[in-house]
């Protein structure tokens, strides 16, 4: 006797946006047109990371480049897929890419209601060597009147309408954080489309994971420092694993999926850390909380921070809720 060869009623991430937009019944589905649009850019993003077509531009024979053509970045075709697909997805009205010094507005005959501020490829160090990256989206509703302005992207997380990210990993996954939850989808190659496989995500309550650069320890304030020390002191515990890979999706997925703690702090020549509010921290602290997590800059919660700048950066602890409030009782001292 056979086992079903093939599921012919999947969840798929199209439909379970849509499935998600008619519990409201005022919806228009202009978010769900959105998340389309943005699951188009990470497909493509996908492809190219994947180095799909690299034959051709390279030339089968191993000529460099036979139409002569420039072979561009991946981080620039990622953040044009990014912004050509949200400007003609009629939904958004402003967007905030790491890429861009400047909030990039919409052609008002294109504008919608949504704000998006995105990093279309994280991980840049990552690239060239084939490690992990993944692309970071927030999604915020324009509250002013009139024409959108910087000041239309310099809300707090909390005002999070959705986001979510892609990890281009040994799979290509999609976790989304939207309505009461987070879910995750993998991406199965052989029908081009995300499948729901991690339903109702759940940071575990404790992990056995600490994730930081360690090589600048020298720089870590006193309390980062002797949160660091407890984990590998076995008279205060069995001592934590250390996984870091530089890629900041890939770091918050496996917290998510294995728990434990991820920080990237303040140092004395860095006060606020290295990672973006906008389109890194806030993000990332969503899904976290969402998912039962804690994400904290040290003092406040991450989600409460009201930006002042698109590019500002913050220190951040985030993961698994009782490791989070651990480091904080040291962090905070
Ligand atoms: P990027 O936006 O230039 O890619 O930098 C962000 C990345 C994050 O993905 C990662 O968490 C962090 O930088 C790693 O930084 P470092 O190499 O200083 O540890
Ligand atoms: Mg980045």
């Amino acid at each position: 006797q056979q086992g079903p060869a093939f599921d012919s009623n999947a969840m798929t991430l199209t439909r379970f946006v849509l499935q998600e937009q008619r519990k409201f019944k005022n919806a228009t589905g202009d978010l769900s047109q959105l998340l389309n649009c943005i699951q188009t850019a990470i497909k493509a993003t996908a492809s190219a990371v994947r180095k799909a077509g690299i034959a051709k531009l390279h030339g089968i024979a191993g000529d460099v480049n036979v139409q002569g053509e420039e072979v561009k970045k991946l981080d620039v075709l990622s953040n044009e897929l990014f912004i050509n697909m949200l400007k003609s997805s009629y939904t958004t009205c402003l967007m905030v890419s790491e890429e861009n010094e400047n909030v990039i507005e919409v052609e008002t005959e294109r504008q919608g209601k949504y704000i998006v501020c995105f990093d279309p490829l994280d991980g840049s160090s990552n690239i060239d060597c084939l490690v992990s990256i993944g692309s970071i989206f927030a999604i915020y509703r324009k509250v002013s009147e009139g024409a959108p302005t910087v000041q239309d992207a310099l809300q707090p997380g909390n005002q999070l309408v959705s986001a979510g990210y892609a990890l281009y990993g040994s799979a290509t996954a999609i976790v989304l954080g939207l309505g009461s939850g987070v879910n995750g989808f993998t991406y199965d190659p052989a029908i081009g489309e995300f499948i729901l496989t991690d339903p109702n995500m759940r940071v575990p309550e404790k992990g056995k994971i600490y994730s930081i650069n360690e090589g600048y320890a020298a720089d870590w304030e006193e309390g980062v420092f002797n949160y660091i020390a407890a984990k590998k002191d076995p008279a205060k515990g069995k001592p934590y694993g250390a996984r870091y890979v530089g890629s900041m999706v890939a770091d918050v997925h496996r917290t998510i999926k294995y728990g434990g703690i991820f920080i990237y702090p303040a140092t004395k020549s860095a006060p606020n850390g290295k990672l973006r509010l906008l389109y890194e921290c806030n993000p990332m602290a969503f899904l976290i909380v969402l998912a039962g997590g804690l994400a904290s800059n040290g003092k406040i919660n991450i989600l409460d921070i009201v930006p002042q700048k698109i590019h500002e950066r913050s220190p951040i602890v985030l993961g698994s809720k009782s490791d989070v409030e651990e480091a904080l009782s040291y962090i905070s001292k």
